[in-house]
C-alpha cells in the first residue's frame, strides 16, 4: 500500500530540507475527520527553524506543491492538516484485501524471544499464568505477523528446593494420595504436609535438602520421581493450553539451566563483584539504585531463581541471538527482573543483548471479591474457569439462537474468546476485574462483540450470494463517511501492530478491533447493503468482506477464533 505518512513527510522534506525519516515520526492522525487525514505539528520544527509554529505552517503550505494523493492542505494554528484523496485510499486498501491482507516485513531479520506462561510444576496454574499465557501468546503472533523471527519459551518452574521436599513427602506418604487422578491438587497436599513435618522435625528437613542435592547430582531414584511429577503436571497444564490453543517452541524450564549455572558464577566471580554476605554469594546493586542485593548462591550452596535466569540470558543470547527478549509476568516480579537485568550487564555479553531485555509486566486479576491467589485460599482452577466460560457461553447461545448447529464448538470459541479478550482489553499494567456478565456481554466491548460483528459480515455475504470480485467493485460507491471511516481503520492495521510491538501492549489491537466493529455497525445501520443497484451492493458487500477479513485476522492474532455463526 502507498505509505501516506511517508509521502507527506517527503513533501515537507523537499521544502524544508529536514530529513524525511525525522519528519515522518512527527505526523499525527487527527481525532476529528474535518481536521484532515494527517496532521503535522509545526512546533516540532520551531527550534530548528527559529520561527513560530504558525509561521512555519504558513510557509510550508505556500511552498508545497499539492499533488496526488494529497488533495488539500489547511493551516490550523501551528498545524498543517493534510487531506488524502479518498478514492486513492479506498483503492489501495481494497486492492490489498484482494491480494491477501496484512503481510508485513517490518521485522525481517530480527529475532525476538518471548518467555511466557511459565507455570510451576506441582503447583496450580493460576490466573496470573493465564494472563502471561494470553498476553505472551498475542505478542508472539503479532511479532510473527510483522515478519520477526520469534521464539516462544515456556520457562517452566521445574527446579528448586521445593522438589527436595516433594520427593521426601512422596517417599513417606505417596501411597496415600492418588496423584494420577488429580496431580496438582494431591501434590499440593503433600507439599503442605511435608512443610509442616519439616517444622516439627529437623531430620526431615535435612532429608529434603539432601534429596534436592541428589536430584542435582542425577540420583536415578530422585530423578525418576521428579520426572513423574513433571509429566503429570504438564499433562494438567496441557488441558489449559489445549483450550487456549497455546503453543511453544521451547519448553526449557529452570532445570535445563542446572548445568549452565557454574559458568555464570565463574564469570561473576571474575568481575570481583560477587561478594560473600552471611554465607551467601551476592551482588550488591546499591550503586545502581536497587537497594536489595541479588542473591546468586544461598548459604547452603544452592542456586537461586535469579541465577537460573542469568544462565538463561547467556544461553538465549548465544542460541537465539535475540534483538529483544521479553519476560511476561505480573508486576510482583518487577524487582527480580530489575536485579537480573542489572547483573546481566556483568556477564560480558554484547550490549545489544542487555539492552534488549524487557520485563513486560501486567496487573493482578481481581474477583469482585478480591485478589485471586494461590495462598489466600481464594483459588480458582484455571481449567474449571475456562470450562465455566464455555458453559456460560453455551447458555447464552442456547437462548439467543436455539436452532444453531454445532453449539458446543461455537460455545467453546465464544467462551474462550471472551476470557482471552478480557485479558487483553485493558492496558496490561492495570489490575483487571474478572466479572462474568461483563466479559460475556455480546453488546459490550468484548470478545463476543467482535465475533458477533464478524458473524454479521458473513451473513451479509451469504445473503448477497457471494463475494464480488475486486474488479467489479466501483470504488466511488464507497466514499461516504461510514465507508471511509472503515477504510481508514483498515489502512492503519499495520501501524496498529507496530504500535503493539513498540509498547508490547496487545490492548492496542483489542481497542482497534472494537473501533472497527463499531465502525462496521454504523456503516451497517446507515447504509443499505443488499440493494437493487448492483454496483452499490457489490461495493458494500466487498467492504463487508474486507471488514470480516481484518476482524478475523486481528482476533486470531490475539488468540481468538471466529465462529461462522452464533
Ligand atoms: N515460574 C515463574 C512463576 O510462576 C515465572 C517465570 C517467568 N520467567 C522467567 N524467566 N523468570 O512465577
Amino acid at each position: 500500500m502507498l505509505n501516506f505518512k511517508k509521502i507527506i513527510a517527503e513533501a515537507i522534506s523537499k521544502v524544508t530540507n529536514i530529513k524525511c525519516e525525522e519528519l515522518e515520526t512527527y505526523i499525527e492522525i487527527p481525532k476529528e475527520a474535518n481536521n484532515g487525514d494527517y496532521a503535522f505539528p509545526c512546533f516540532r520544527l520551531a527550534k530548528e527553524l527559529r520561527k513560530a509554529p504558525q509561521m512555519i505552517a504558513v510557509e510550508i503550505k505556500e511552498k508545497i506543491e499539492i499533488t496526488e494523493p494529497i488533495t488539500k492542505i489547511d493551516v490550523v494554528g501551528g498545524y498543517l492538516n493534510f487531506f488524502i484523496n479518498k478514492e486513492t485510499l479506498a483503492k489501495e486498501v481494497l486492492e490489498e484485501v484482494s491480494t491477501g491482507f496484512g503481510k508485513s516485513e517490518i521485522g525481517k531479520g530480527k529475532n525476538i524471544v518471548i518467555d511466557y506462561s511459565s507455570p510451576n510444576i506441582a503447583k496450580p496454574f493460576h490466573i496470573g499464568h493465564l494472563r502471561s499465557t494470553v498476553i505472551g501468546g498475542a505478542l508472539y503472533n503479532i511479532y510473527k505477523q510483522l515478519g520477526y523471527n520469534v521464539t516462544g519459551i515456556n520457562h517452566l518452574g521445574d527446579y528448586g528446593t521445593q522438589f527436595g521436599k516433594l520427593i521426601e513427602g512422596y517417599k513417606l506418604w505417596g501411597n496415600e494420595y492418588d496423584i494420577e487422578k488429580d496431580p496438582i491438587e494431591e501434590l499440593t497436599k503433600i507439599y503442605i504436609r511435608i512443610n509442616e513435618a519439616c517444622k516439627q522435625d529437623e531430620q526431615i528437613l535435612e532429608n529434603c535438602r539432601n534429596n534436592f542435592k541428589k536430584l542435582e547430582d542425577g540420583d536415578p531414584y530422585c530423578l525418576e520421581i521428579w520426572e513423574r511429577f513433571k509429566d503429570l503436571s504438564l499433562k494438567e497444564f496441557q488441558k489449559v493450553y489445549d483450550l487456549l490453543g497455546s503453543k511453544f517452541d521451547s519448553w526449557n524450564g529452570e532445570a535445563f539451566y542446572s548445568d549452565k549455572m557454574p559458568e555464570v558464577i565463574q564469570i561473576l566471580e571474575k568481575t570481583g563483584k560477587l561478594v560473600e554476605s552471611e554465607g551467601a554469594k551476592i551482588i550488591d546493586l546499591e550503586d545502581k539504585g536497587i537497594s536489595t542485593p541479588c542473591i546468586i548462591e544461598k548459604s547452603n550452596g544452592s542456586t537461586t531463581y535469579a541465577t537460573r535466569d542469568l544462565a538463561a540470558i547467556l544461553y538465549r543470547a548465544r542460541t537465539y541471538d535475540f534483538d529483544k527478549a521479553l519476560y511476561l509476568t505480573s508486576y510482583e516480579q518487577t524487582l527480580h527482573f530489575k536485579q537480573v537485568f542489572e547483573v546481566a550487564k556483568l556477564l560480558g555479553i554484547d550490549e545489544k543483548y542487555t539492552n534488549g531485555l524487557e520485563h513486560v509486566s501486567f496487573g493482578m486479576v481481581l474477583l469482585p471479591t478480591g485478589k485471586m491467589s494461590t495462598r489466600g485460599g481464594n483459588v480458582i482452577k484455571l481449567n474449571d474457569l475456562l470450562n465455566e466460560a464455555i458453559s456460560r457461553a453455551k447458555q447464552i447461545i442456547e437462548q439467543k439462537n436455539p436452532d444453531l448447529e454445532n453449539k458446543d464448538e461455537i460455545a467453546k470459541k465464544v467462551g474462550i474468546g471472551a476470557v482471552i479478550f478480557n485479558d487483553l482489553s485493558n492496558g496490561r499494567v492495570k489490575d483487571e476485574i474478572f466479572d462474568w456478565d461483563t466479559i460475556l456481554n455480546f453488546q459490550g466491548e468484548t470478545g463476543p462483540y467482535i465475533q458477533y460483528t464478524y458473524v454479521r459480515t458473513q451473513s451479509v455475504i451469504n445473503k448477497a450470494g457471494s463475494i464480488p470480485s475486486f474488479e467489479n467493485v466501483e470504488i466511488n460507491q464507497l466514499l461516504d463517511e461510514y465507508s471511509i471511516r472503515i477504510l481508514k481503520l483498515i489502512y492503519s492495521f499495520e501501524d496498529v501492530l507496530k504500535q503493539v510491538t513498540d509498547n508490547n501492549e496487545p490492548s492496542i489491537l483489542s481497542r482497534y478491533l472494537i473501533d472497527l466493529a463499531k465502525a462496521y455497525s454504523n456503516f451497517y445501520n446507515e447504509n443499505k447493503i443488499i440493494s437493487d443497484d448492483k454496483n452499490v451492493q457489490n461495493a458494500r458487500v466487498y467492504l463487508t468482506y474486507a471488514v470480516g477479513e481484518v476482524l478475523k485476522l486481528g482476533a486470531n492474532l490475539l488468540g481468538i477464533e471466529m465462529p461462522d455463526k452464533m
